[in-house]
């Protein structure tokens, strides 16, 4: 992730289209391990689910991939770990994060948690932060904030080429 880094700083990676959505998903894929937590945070319709589904098509999850908005939570087995699939939008409290397995999806596999805000506190320090968000032109964008050992870990990350 060497050129283009600082420019997301700023304004965010410009996903154009779905492809560039995918290309990002694919990128990202192999640095997870057991014990990531992916927060997908931003606007509402800004790309989270579309993120979160080309995330689990590059873990070799195969089939219909839905969004977890009604059922709170879907799990995936792949090759590596399971992915716990969340999306936090219709939780009535935070702390009903406990209840639907969190503490647990973060032990055993890897958590992809979309509106990761309704529930903060219950976020692991060391969480990679992608925020969703449309400019003011409706282009579809996202700044991935690393912290801690993602700093590093990012630096793994192939380059948009592929290099
Ligand atoms: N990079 C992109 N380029 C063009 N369209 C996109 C892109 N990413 C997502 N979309 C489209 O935007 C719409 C909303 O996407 P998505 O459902 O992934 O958003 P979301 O952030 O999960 O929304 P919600 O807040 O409701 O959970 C979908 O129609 C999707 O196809
Ligand atoms: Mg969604």
């Amino acid at each position: 992730m060497s050129a283009g880094a600082a420019e997301m700083d700023t304004a965010g990676l410009r996903l154009k289209d779905l492809v560039a959505t995918q290309a990002l998903a694919q990128r990202l894929a192999p640095l997870l391990r057991r014990g990531d937590v992916l927060a997908l945070g931003g606007d509402l319709g800004a790309g989270k689910t579309t993120f979160a589904q080309f995330l689990l098509q590059a873990l070799g999850v195969e089939g219909d991939i839905t969004s977890p908005t009604f059922t709170l939570v879907q799990v995936y087995e792949t090759a590596r770990f399971p992915v716990y699939h969340f999306d936090w939008y219709r939780l009535k409290a935070p702390q009903e994060v406990e209840e639907i397995g969190f503490d647990e999806a973060c032990a055993e596999g890897v958590a992809v948690v979309e509106w990761p805000e309704k529930a903060a506190a219950y976020l692991p320090r060391d969480s990679l932060s992608l925020r969703f968000f449309l400019d003011q032109d409706g282009a579809h964008r996202v700044r991935i904030e690393a912290t801690g050992q993602w700093v590093h870990r990012l630096e793994e990350m192939p380059n948009a080429d592929g290099s």
